[in-house]
């Protein structure tokens, strides 16, 4: 067996995969978010720790297998949070998260420092979340904690340096730190240097599948797992998605809706230019990349939705009322600016809209034009890669927005493009159980293992209709924030 853990923004969730792929046993421990101030996200690197022991501790405890049969374990993680750590590895204060916004100034700083070479040493223009501007951050507003800093790591990585005793990076989740020469694969002297960061801030880097180490004493007893089970480094939850969807080549586009939404496009040259418009990162397969664009609250909207409209429902009764109405909400818009939006406008301050209210609307229509604000969001991102050469015509869902077939449809018509589902989708876990399963040496190869586990499940096909009426709809919702930006 191997484990794949996802490290996600609101828990982890670990799965325990076989060598068919069958996932045997699966474990969640969920985590606080603290937002102490609008636009702050942050959460406790010691909580991660003890839900990852405690989710591994219910998959080694399970009484069909034996915990020794266990050969290796590997991450996926939320992106770009920043765990700033003293000279003991003991963090210095709260991880900052990648849906945090409060370095805008930071991110003038760096463009105004690095200039062009930002894009093309780092591929990436500077965003809010990424981990450059939080290093800044808390140099410029936490001197005296900075003083104690001697390195950084991201949350999985953390994760991974307590139950190993070793710090790694690997390069899918480093280039999301714009400290990373994404297309040399190196840390960048230049950037280090520019802000005056030591060449030994960073972490060593690793290939996803590499090995990094076997489990510490202290972790194999809180865990319950062997003391040599393997611990394989890891990617990115996006780069884990992709590879837990098969998307392993070129044409292949994948579509994840968790709090986050990602657009995202396998990408084989290294030079490709998309000019910093989406992001341009290394993949958990070894010398590929991808392009990708996100959507900062596209769960998150639905979940803020469901929580304040429809607080005693499921997804599954409120999604029904929605498969009644036809495409547009009765007229009714959203902008899913919950917290700002990155791509396309890379703008933390705008805030979401629901424009063209009617009398007539109900509750349904208000979950409705949610969806189809989400996936309107998204499709920004289709049309981008589309606009830069890339055919879009098969996307594979995953997330909370490939789990019922009214938003599958859905975005089938608004993509313009056939949407696949998963069986047992269970988002980057699974990436993160291949990633294992390859370094174990159970495959020759990521692609191999992919044709072993990966199973695709349905398909939807546009319907030439809904299609028809999503193309006078988004190019409405498109200038929504054109008109909404300077009331923010
Ligand atoms: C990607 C991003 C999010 C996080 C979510 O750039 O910020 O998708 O990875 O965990």
């Amino acid at each position: 067996y191997v484990i794949g853990i996802d490290l996600g923004t609101s828990a982890v969730k670990a799965l325990l995969v076989n060598k068919e792929g069958t996932i045997v046993a699966e474990a969640s421990r969920s985590y606080p978010l603290y937002h102490e101030r609008s636009g702050w996200s942050e959460q406790r690197p010691e909580d991660w720790v003890d839900a990852t022991h405690e989710a591994l501790r219910e998959l080694a405890a399970n009484e069909n297998i034996d915990a020794g049969a266990i050969e290796g374990i590997s991450f996926s993680g939320q992106m770009h949070g920043l765990v700033l750590l003293d000279g003991e590895g003991k963090p210095v204060r709260n991880a900052i998260l990648w849906n945090d916004t409060r370095t805008t100034e930071q991110c003038r700083e760096i463009e105004r420092v690095l200039g062009d070479k930002l894009l093309r040493l780092t591929r990436n223009p500077a965003l809010e979340g990424f981990t450059l501007p939080k290093i800044l951050w808390v140099r410029e507003n936490e001197p005296a904690l900075f003083q104690s800093a001697e390195s950084f790591l991201l949350p999985k990585d953390y994760v991974r340096y307590r139950l190993t005793g070793r710090r790694h990076m690997d390069y899918s989740d480093a280039a999301g730190t714009l400290l990373l020469e994404v297309a040399e694969k190196r840390w960048s002297d230049e950037v280090l240097e520019a802000f005056g960061l030591p060449a030994s801030f960073p972490p060593p880097l690793v290939e996803s599948h590499e090995l990094t180490g076997t489990l510490l004493p202290e972790a194999a007893e809180r865990s319950g797992l062997n003391v040599d089970t393997k611990v394989f480094a890891g990617g990115a939850d996006n780069a884990c998605g992709a590879i837990g969807s098969g998307i392993l080549s070129e044409g292949l586009t994948l579509c994840s809706i968790g709090t986050s939404g990602v657009i995202l496009s396998y990408e084989d040259d290294k030079s490709k230019d998309f000019g910093g418009k989406v992001h341009f990162f290394n993949h958990g397969k070894e010398d590929s990349f991808y392009a990708m664009g996100v959507t900062l609250a596209a769960g998150y909207s639905l979940s803020w939705f469901k929580k304040t409209f429809a607080p005693g429902e499921s997804y599954d009764e409120l999604l029904a009322e929605v498969g009644g109405l036809p495409p547009g909400a009765g007229g009714l818009l959203f902008t899913p600016y919950l917290v700002g939006e990155r791509t396309p406008h890379a703008d933390s301050s705008i805030r979401a809209s629901f424009v063209g209210i009617d009398g007539s609307h109900e509750r349904k229509h208000f979950a409705r034009a949610v969806m189809e604000g989400i996936t309107f969001s998204l499709n920004e991102s289709v049309d981008m890669f589309r606009g830069a050469g890339k055919k879009v015509e098969r996307i594979v869902s995953i997330g909370g927005g490939a789990q019922n077939p009214v938003w599958l449809q859905m975005q089938a018509d608004i993509f313009g493009a056939t949407v696949v589902s998963l069986e047992n989708e269970q988002g980057p876990g699974l990436g993160a159980a291949m990633l294992a399963a390859y370094g174990c040496g159970w495959f020759d190869s990521l692609e191999a293992c992919s044709a072993a586990f990966v199973k695709y499940a349905s398909e939807y096909v546009p319907n030439q209709e809904a299609s028809n009426a999503y193309v006078g709809l988004f190019r409405a919702y498109q200038q929504v924030y054109g008109a909404t930006r300077e009331l923010n």
